[in-house]
């Protein structure tokens, strides 16, 4: 490995000879734990998994040894489609071409792998710097529960919103059939998911029995307003213990009717098991009703403002035969 190429007076950028790119092994966890230090960072909880996981590669770049950035990609979409995830670069190595060299690399692998791979789709937290094809975007309403009675205070505020005549529906659990025929129905792929695709802990899928088939074996908590007419959906992924300890759970939420989506969250809330201390929320609506959901979840239901670390996510989908160089 040679040294950094040097772009302009002020910041270095990396050229591909600098870094060692490499499949991810068991043996790298360590480092590759290092990367990931806030409440958005499910990878640690699921990287070993990943690596033993069907139509996957993990890509890491290394500088002298060191892990210092990780890429990833998933192919769904009936084989269609190279899902990219959890990309990631050491903080300190931010900015300086790192992101890209390792994108670039896994999508070069991509080709020679899976050639039949048309699409590369993925979430981009930050804003778009070139002409990608944006599908939708979700808003993320970062929240900390108190460590108070969760049952009790949902039961109040259902209460409280029946008192006020607020619409509230008793939303309903949903059976592999159920998630079958509200996810494949187009209706609800137009009106109801962004962009006509699901997401789920910052992954996006078409909504295609295959990849429905890969989300129901994961432990997701399905909930809809109801089977018919569907206004909102929600995926609530199984709380994970982030690197400072807490417990994160995240919602992703689709719908724009405010109180299917009101009642869909109250339920999902129903469904996590006993809480205790530090627990957060991550909660991703449609951005047109964050405003709502803000003032709903602080000051009705008494949740505190988390960490807002991005606020739009975006969804991209284009060629897999776009130039990223
Ligand atoms: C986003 C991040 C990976 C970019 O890497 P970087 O080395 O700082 O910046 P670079 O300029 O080299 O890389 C930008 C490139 O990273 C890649 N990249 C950025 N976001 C990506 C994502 N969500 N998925 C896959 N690759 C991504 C793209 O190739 C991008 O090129 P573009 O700007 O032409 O679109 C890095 O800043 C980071 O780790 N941020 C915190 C975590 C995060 O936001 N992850 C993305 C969502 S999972």
């Amino acid at each position: 490995m040679g040294r950094p190429g040097v772009r302009s007076c002020t910041t270095i950028q990396y050229s591909e000879s600098d870094l060692d790119l490499c499949l991810a092994t068991e043996k790298d966890f360590e480092q590759v734990q290092s990367l990931f230090n806030d409440e958005t960072d499910y990878m640690p909880s699921v990287y070993h998994s990943w690596l033993r996981e069907r139509n996957r590669v993990v890509i890491l770049a290394k500088l002298h040894g060191q892990v210092i950035s990780l890429n990833s990609v998933h192919i769904v979409d009936d084989g269609q489609t190279a899902l990219l995830e959890g990309a990631k670069v050491a903080a300190s190595e931010r900015g300086k071409g790192v992101g890209r060299l390792t994108f670039r690399h896994v999508i070069e692998l991509v080709r020679v792998r899976y050639p039949e791979v048309k699409k590369q789709r993925f979430i981009k937290e930050c804003k778009l710097d070139r002409g990608l094809c944006v599908l939708g975007t979700q808003f993320l309403i970062s929240l900390r529960v108190p460590s108070i009675n969760v049952p009790t205070l949902i039961s109040e505020v259902i209460s409280n919103m029946k008192k006020r005549g607020d619409e509230y529906y008793k939303p309903i659990p949903l059976q592999p059939d159920d998630v079958r025929s509200i996810f494949l129905n187009r209706t609800v792929i137009d009106t109801v998911l962004p962009g006509g695709r699901i997401i789920v802990n910052g992954s996006v899928f078409k909504p295609l029995e295959s990849n429905l088939d890969i989300l129901l074996k994961r432990d997701i908590v399905w909930r809809a307003d109801r089977k018919d007419n569907t206004r909102a959906v929600s995926l609530g992924t199984a709380p994970y213990r982030d690197p400072m300890g807490n417990r994160v759970f995240m919602i992703d939420m689709f719908g724009e009717d405010l109180s299917a989506v009101k009642s869909v969250f109250l339920s999902q809330l129903q469904s996590l098991p006993p809480l205790q201390d530090n627990v957060i929320c991550l909660l991703f609506v449609n951005p047109s009703l964050s405003p709502q959901m803000w003032e709903f979840c602080i000051n009705e239901m008494g949740l505190e403002k988390g960490k807002q670390y991005w606020n739009d996510e975006i969804i991209v989908e284009d060629d897999i035969s776009q130039n990223y160089v």
